[in-house]
């Protein structure tokens, strides 16, 4: 079996491909990606990467369709992956998020990839009222980027055949360790408040919902869809991923931290505009097709797993709001220095500007 994981050098990727590793041992793991966080690393001992097979660097807009020769199942991960980044790179997120992810399925069905796994968002629900979200119901994109896990999912469905089995996870948003960790993620954003300042800062009023997910159990789940069965959900299933018990409101998140770590403060910003992206999830379907892959981690276990991670870090910086564990600073840092042209596309003339970077990447 061979797997292809795009985008596996961010938050989420070193896990997922541990997850395939334990449960297709003899699999050749391949993994792509443009390496914007290569660099990010937050005390791994080795590369993540040097525990797959192989790995490319290279960009989704041109990417080399022999990759995907004799691929049996691809994990799409590879995307400009939240809102502050969307908004601030709008078009470049409709190239790489909308438009290279409907480019490499159609490579991908054509190549005979019998399994096409898709990480796409809860984000895509915006606002919404009247209770938890099931898959059918009216979709409220607010950003950039969660109009791309619309316009992907579309396309996705279009595509999709009894030879060519699409799973389209809308995940609930990450939380937990990483060895390229983001503090860019509400409960990872208290948990490194607590540890570094004592301090837990609520930008928003604390009201809005916001379901979670560990990301052990979203690698858990992607495991589950590269093997699902086209009996369990069909050619082209969209899904809801995780749990009912996971619907929170953010302060309940903040007090929730500051029990586990004590002598925290937590500030609520009551001055704040509403915040519009709030919105309850309805995970049954999940756990109907997927009951063997439920999530596991609970909340108190997602919090101390964050903070032994920092503390092993020796993570003490309160201004990490404006570090290199917030996506939308690394690639504003990396345009400023000329890392980056204004399509995100990395430029030929960086030695002289960030030899460096050069290196590292
Ligand atoms: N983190 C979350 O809360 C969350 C929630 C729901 C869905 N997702 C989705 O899961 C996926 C992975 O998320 P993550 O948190 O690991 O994101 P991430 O930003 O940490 O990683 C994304 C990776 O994609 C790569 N990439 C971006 N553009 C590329 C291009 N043009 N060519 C090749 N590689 C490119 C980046 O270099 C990066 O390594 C994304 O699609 C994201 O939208 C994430």
């Amino acid at each position: 079996m061979k797997i292809l994981i795009t985008g596996n050098m961010g938050y989420i990727g070193p896990c997922v491909a541990d997850q395939l590793r334990r449960v297709y041992p003899d699999a050749a793991l391949i993994g792509y990606d443009i390496g914007y966080f290569a660099h990010c690393l937050t005390g791994a001992a080795t590369l993540p990467e040097t525990r797959i097979d192989q790995q490319y660097f290279g960009d989704m807009r041109n990417i080399n369709p022999g990759i995907l020769k004799g691929v049996d199942a691809v994990v799409h991960l590879a995307a400009i992956s939240n809102d502050p980044m969307g908004n601030s790179f709008e078009k470049v997120t409709k190239d790489i998020n909308d438009e290279s992810s409907a480019h490499l399925a159609r490579l991908a069905k054509q190549a005979g990839v019998a399994r096409f796994v898709f990480a796409s968002s809860c984000s895509m629900y915006g606002f919404a009222e009247g209770g938890p979200r099931k898959e059918d119901d009216a979709l409220n994109p607010l950003t950039a980027y969660a109009r791309s896990k619309v316009a992907t999912e579309k396309t996705l469905h279009e595509l999709a055949t009894k030879d060519f089995v699409v799973t389209s996870l809308r995940f609930a948003t990450a939380c937990g360790m990483s060895e390229r960790l983001r503090l860019d993620l509400v409960l990872n954003d208290f948990v490194a408040g607590a540890v570094a300042a004592q301090q837990i800062t609520i930008l928003s009023d604390g009201t809005p919902w916001r379901p979670l997910i560990h990301i052990e159990d979203m690698a858990r789940a992607i495991e589950w869809a590269v093997g699902r069965e086209l009996s369990n959900g069909g050619a082209f299933l969209a899904v809801n991923t995780g749990s009912n018990e996971w619907n929170y409101q953010v302060k309940d998140l903040a007090y929730a931290v500051a029990k586990v770590i004590p002598d925290v403060s937590v500030s609520i910003n009551k001055n704040a505009q509403p915040d519009k992206r709030s919105y309850q999830v309805d995970f049954s379907l999940f756990r109907q097709l997927a009951p063997r892959h439920q999530p596991k981690v609970d909340l108190v276990g997602a919090i101390q797993g964050l903070k032994a991670g920092l503390e092993r870090m020796r993570f003490a910086d309160g201004n990490f709001r404006n570090s290199q564990f917030m996506r939308l600073k690394v690639l504003t840092q990396l345009r400023e220095i000329g890392a980056l042209d204004e399509q995100l596309r990395w430029s030929p003339r960086r030695t002289a500007l960030s030899g460096t970077l050069e290196q590292r990447v």
